[in-house]
């Protein structure tokens, strides 16, 4: 049986064998593309190879690229999502196309990995008419020949939609054509790209687990994209031929292969396990976590899994040069080392554990990433420290509890207080609460599961722009407030620091009310300064306007401001105030509205901005009241 690590070599040496130059993974963070925040595949560093440029390495390319996907991190904890992984990747640049890639990955699937060909399946696209893309026959009919050739069944099954095959089945197809799912681009399907951007068809390979049942909660019929698990996406060779024009698609000067394969995922295959903790640069650590917890894999799986990959993701961001900060990168590779401490408490583990954890990790990758190697103090060093920052941060919460719980009992307002605001895990509120013989409320959960819902959906409406019942359609004094608002929390960052984040607006007929995370007391000169910086910018009458952009582009790209805990669907708008015949805005901030038109209204009446009080709002988190006077 082959080890991850053996299969990553074998497959680099593979295509070395069949022409191709191998070259080096690029950091997790894109350093030449602003537009996203981690290399998300392998393509992405590749870019501008597939719209033409010549690569100095030649026309046939393979790597290991480590990616992530932060979109994914909640879904962490079924077994085969993550949001750190290794995809395999052979390129050809206007060189060799369908019929040496789909016998080459079979090849490599069958008989240098070994896997069971009756157990590989596959897809290919069925073409979109209303677009003028072809159905892609071609793949279909090389998978035919391939298969023949193997001893298989060849049939063709047209599904179109994951609707649509989950009504009907798979009929006894091997080659099954969908529309969606087997045209590829950075962006998604054909519609969602942008001009200028390459796509094409793809066709994908799936490994069928029998041993795992289809779940009706699916769809009635089990098909290869099913996301009940029987089947598992192993790898995508996409046929990058097209690019994205005004008004449809052209061709692109050459015509490009992008082959991007699950390692984890084959390595799992090989071993026929569909769990991907399974091997062997994952099972290490999960055993490191059954030792540091005394508990065993199979009693505790979701928390080991979550543990795992989210130390695994932080520790390669860390060598990649990643520190956990509240901005873009930083911010998500905080958010991983939390979740894990989180999750940790689960296991019962409460003392540092991530130093133990990370030491695993990196033995398992020093021998093939020499950047490990070099590296591993700093990055062990670096994921220790947050996790130390973190616990103080726990501790606070916990001093939170005791204020909180005074009274005797805790409903689930009480732990999504202490959940939201401090961190603070639903499951050690629980446990604290039994260990001091506090009561709980007998609905706590649903109260608390409520208060999740509630935020959710507010922070969704205002992102959609129609925050009903809250400030829209209210009156000018409102507004006022609103965009007064908005000129503080730019204040206070600009004064600050970036460790501002909002924690809570409120507004009402008489002042603004505005949380925010600070670690102490402003000072009264502070309180001066921020007053006039605002007071500036009223005088300078800033234009206000708003413009509706994809949520990752406005919080990564453009830096508008958020609020703790938001979260967004995909779009977003964005409030911008800009200084008159100036282009660049002097605050962006995601918010549903409504505002004053410039900012110049909210002096009228020679009215001036003026902090009313300044006071604790609960641990780390200040409040500051404000009023136009
Ligand atoms: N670029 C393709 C993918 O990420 C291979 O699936």
């Amino acid at each position: 049986m082959m080890t991850t690590q053996e299969i990553r070599t074998a497959y680099l040496k593979f295509f070395q064998d069949r022409g191709h130059q191998v070259i080096p993974r690029s950091l997790l963070v894109p350093q030449e593309d602003p537009t996203t925040l981690f290399t998300g595949s392998g393509m992405q560093p590749l870019l501008p190879y597939l719209l033409g440029q010549e690569h100095p390495a030649g026309v046939r390319l393979v790597d290991s690229q480590t990616c992530l996907r932060a979109q994914d991190i909640e879904e962490v904890g079924d077994n085969r999502h993550t949001t750190f992984f290794e995809m395999l990747g052979n390129w050809s640049l206007g060189d060799y196309f369908k019929q040496e890639q789909i016998s080459w990955v079979w090849e490599f699937m069958t008989e240098v990995v070994g896997l069971d060909k009756n157990r590989i399946f596959v897809s290919c696209y069925s073409g979109n008419q209303k677009l003028g893309l072809p159905k892609d026959t071609e793949s279909a009919n090389i998978w035919s020949e391939v298969l023949v050739k193997a001893g298989l069944d060849t049939k063709q099954v047209d599904l179109i939609s994951t609707d649509h095959a989950a009504s009907v089945g798979e009929q006894g197809g091997r080659i099954f054509f969908y529309e969606e799912k087997n045209w590829w681009s950075r962006s998604g399907g054909p519609e969602q790209m942008p001009d200028g951007e390459p796509g094409g068809p793809d066709t994908e390979l799936f490994y069928l687990y029998p041993q795992v049942k289809h779940n009706p909660k699916y769809g009635k019929f089990c098909h290869v994209n099913c996301d009940c698990g029987r089947y598992i996406e192993l790898g995508n060779c996409v046929f990058m031929e097209y690019q994205k024009t005004k008004d449809g698609f052209a061709k692109l000067p050459k015509r490009n292969v992008d082959y991007g394969g699950g390692l984890e995922r084959i390595a799992a295959a090989a071993l026929d396990d569909p769990d991907v903790y399974s091997v062997s640069v994952m099972r290490p650590v999960i055993e490191t976590l059954e030792r540091l917890s005394g508990k065993t894999y199979e009693t505790a799986t979701t928390p080991m899994r979550v543990i795992t990959d989210h130390l695994r993701a932080a520790v390669f961001l860390a060598v990649d040069g990643v520190t956990p900060s509240n901005k873009e990168q930083g911010y998500v590779m905080r958010r991983l080392i939390r979740r894990a401490v989180r999750f940790a408490f689960e296991l019962g583990i409460e003392q540092n554990f991530i130093e133990e954890v990370s030491r695993t990790v990196a033995d398992l990758y020093e021998a093939d990433f020499p950047e490990m190697a070099q590296r591993r103090t700093s990055v062990i060093e670096t994921l220790n420290r947050e996790e130390k920052l973190f616990r103080q941060t726990l501790r606070k919460g916990l001093k939170q509890f005791d204020k909180l719980s005074d009274k005797g009992r805790l409903n689930g307002e009480d732990i999504f207080t202490l959940y939201d605001t401090f961190g603070f895990p639903v499951e050690l509120s629980a446990e604290e609460a039994a260990t001091r013989g506090i009561n709980l409320d007998a609905n706590w959960r649903e109260a608390f599961e409520s208060q999740m819902k509630l935020q959710r959906e507010r922070s969704h409406t205002a992102a959609k722009g129609t925050f009903k019942g809250g400030l829209a359609g209210q009156g000018i004094v409102h507004k006022k407030y609103h965009t007064a608002t908005h000129l503080l929390y730019k204040a206070l960052r600009d004064q600050l620091g970036d460790g501002v984040v909002q924690h809570g607006s409120n507004i009402t007929e008489e002042r603004l009310r505005f949380d925010f995370s600070y670690p102490s007391k402003l000072t009264p000169e502070q309180i001066k300064s921020l007053e006039e910086e605002v007071n500036r910018q009223i005088d300078r009458d800033l234009q206000v306007s708003w413009a509706e952009y994809p949520t990752s582009k406005a919080l990564n790209e453009m830096g508008a401001f958020g609020a703790f805990g938001d979260r967004y669907g995909e779009m977003v708008k964005v409030y911008a105030m800009t200084p008159k015949g100036e282009t660049k805005p002097y605050s962006l901030e995601v918010c549903g509205g409504p505002h004053v038109e410039h900012t110049a209204q909210l002096g009228e009446g020679g009215k001036h901005f003026k902090i009313i009080k300044e006071e604790s709002s609960s641990a780390g988190i200040r409040r500051i009241k404000a009023v136009l006077a």
